[in-house]
């Protein structure tokens, strides 16, 4: 379920994190489990939370100054490898892109 077209949904968004995300990813601050905590990871800078250890690749895009916009975590999401090439984040990505809509307006609305 995608709600209405063109309008993202961020309830559905919050149950594809629940359900996918969140083996890996809580939304707390300073809270990581495999991965970093994702607390306003939306328009922060990639590989900067506090206290989680980063491989090389998301040191990498860090010193280049990656930036989560919009457009980036969207290519981030449908395909990790595409954005940051070598990350562990060992998640193929999420090709619906309605779900990918959704699961944004959802980052977006914790990050505010
Ligand atoms: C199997 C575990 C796993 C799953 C599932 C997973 N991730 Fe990740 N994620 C990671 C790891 C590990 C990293 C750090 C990668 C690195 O250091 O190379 C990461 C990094 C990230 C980052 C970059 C964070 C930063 O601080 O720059 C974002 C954004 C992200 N994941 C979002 C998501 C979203 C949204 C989902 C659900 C669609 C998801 N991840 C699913 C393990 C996972």
């Amino acid at each position: 379920m995608s709600g209405q077209a063109g309008a993202a949904d961020a309830e559905n968004g919050e149950y594809l994190f629940k359900t996918i995300c969140a083996a890996c990813h809580s939304i707390e601050p300073d809270s990581h489990r495999t991965g970093p905590s994702l607390h306003k990871i939306w328009g922060h800078p990639a590989g900067k939370a506090e206290g989680f250890d980063y491989s090389a690749a998301f040191k990498g895009a860090a010193a280049d100054e990656l930036i989560w916009t919009e457009e980036n975590l969207d290519k981030f999401l449908r395909r990790p490898r595409s954005v940051v090439k070598g990350n562990k984040m060992a998640y193929l990505g999420l090709r619906d892109d309605a779900d990918r809509a959704d699961l944004l307006a959802y980052l977006k609305r914790m990050s505010q």
